[in-house]
């Protein structure tokens, strides 16, 4: 049975700030974050949006009333959730009106989240071939005003629809996984700001990628040469480039040229969006996918998924017949123009803007935000949504 991605939409908040910009602001020379980094621009999440509405409004943009209705799986992948023990899921479960007969969870192992989904979504998808599994991967990207990470933030969700004949991509079965208990990048209870060995993390990063590319040509003969792209995790668009290149002396001079040109489209999203956690290995594909407009159907793409802790997997997938007819690049489009700017201070003021963590209730100011879903505030102790249609 052919399983995989039938449909994929994004979704990011309308305010951005240009990477030039911080950069003269926190006395660093902007080539740093633009080349070094690789990074253009960050996606700022106002108080109105957190990742229950970043993925409500991705989910929200792709989904027909048929959809709505063989969903019976809603796997929400996500290391920002909202609450200690509902689910996120449950959130936009409600939220988009889906078919009450269905579970609901959510999933965590940093930006590996929406991958284990994937993979739990196959499983459910092999046994019961009708139904449809909604995974969402969102998150917002904190580490702090003036931190080493700073540059590497952002806000965003995707919701991938996975089913059996999908239209979009079939996901291959062999996956190469490896684990291993370390602190590179992690996020206590208490904090709202994540923590990083920004170093190990890199190295890490990059260890956990051959590890995994190399038991997976093992197990399948396959080298680059039978790979169109292999898209990354992007924490920033530079990562993903730096495992690359590690392994790039293993094909011809002709696999190097064509997998270097198609990472410059798999990273032009995640450059102008920031890092998303769960959501950035499918953003790339995204980007990639919109954007590279003569991929052919039958072409093969590498899938690399790395969530510090850490689980690392790389996988691949098959492009359907006529796969471009179901992608959303117009509303994606729409999306990248339609944002505004803000400045370095404004985008200091948002950042340090947090809902109480006592309690206390709060009505939130929802005209300015142009999503359809948003955070109208919290009353006893319990979040507000509001789905605006
Ligand atoms: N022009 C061009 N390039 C410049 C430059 C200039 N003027 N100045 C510096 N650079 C280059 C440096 O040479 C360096 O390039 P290489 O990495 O190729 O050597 C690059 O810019 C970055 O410079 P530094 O290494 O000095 O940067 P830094 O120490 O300030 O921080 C960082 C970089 C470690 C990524 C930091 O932003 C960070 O900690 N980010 C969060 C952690 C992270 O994203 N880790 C990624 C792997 S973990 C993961 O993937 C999970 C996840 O999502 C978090």
């Amino acid at each position: 049975m052919k399983i995989g991605i039938d449909k994929i939409g994004f979704y990011a908040p309308h305010l951005y700030v240009d990477m030039n910009k911080l950069a003269v602001a926190r006395d660093v020379e902007p080539a740093k974050f633009t080349i070094g980094i690789g990074q253009e621009k960050m996606a700022i999440a106002p108080i109105t949006q957190d990742a229950v509405t970043l993925a409500a409004n991705a989910a929200f943009g792709i989904l027909d009333a048929s959809d709505k209705e063989k969903i019976d799986y809603v796997i929400f992948g996500t290391e920002s959730g909202v609450d200690n023990s509902k689910s996120a899921a449950v959130y936009v479960h409600g939220l988009l009106g889906l078919n009450p007969h269905a579970r609901c969870v959510e999933v965590k192992q940093a930006c590996y989240g929406a991958t284990a989904a994937i993979q739990m979504a196959k499983g459910h998808i092999a046994l019961n071939p009708e139904s449809k599994v909604l995974v969402l991967g969102s998150d917002i990207a904190r580490y702090g005003l003036h931190t080493g990470g700073e540059s590497t933030q952002g806000a965003g969700a995707v919701a991938l629809l996975i089913s059996a004949d999908p239209k979009i991509m079939v996901l291959e079965d062999q996956n190469s996984l490896y684990t291993d208990d370390i602190m590179d990048f992690w996020r206590p209870i208490y904090s709202d700001k994540a923590y990083v060995d920004g170093k190990f993390s890199n190295e890490q990063y990059i260890l956990f990628f051959n590890k995994v590319w190399e038991d997976y040509k093992e197990k399948t003969g396959f080298g680059l040469k039978d790979f169109e792209a292999i898209c990354y995790h992007l924490p920033y668009t530079k990562m993903g480039l730096k495992a690359l290149r590690t392994v790039l002396d293993q094909g011809t001079e002709e696999d190097k040229d064509r997998l270097l040109a198609n990472y410059e489209f798999s990273k032009t999203y995640n450059k102008n969006i920031g890092n998303i956690y769960t959501g950035s290995l499918y953003l790339s594909l995204l980007s990639l996918l919109d954007l590279k407009e003569d991929l052919e159907a039958g072409s093969r793409i590498g899938l690399y998924s790395y969530g510090s802790g850490a689980v690392g997997e790389f996988f691949s997938g098959i492009l359907e017949a006529n796969y471009r007819e179901h992608l959303y690049v117009n509303q994606h489009t729409e999306l990248f123009e339609s944002r505004r700017e803000v400045s370095v201070e404004e985008y200091e003021v948002i950042f340090s803007e947090t809902l109480p963590t006592d309690g206390t209730n709060v009505e939130l100011e929802i005209d300015h935000d142009p999503a359809v879903i948003c955070l109208a505030g919290v009353n006893g102790h319990s979040r507000q949504y509001i789905n605006k249609l």
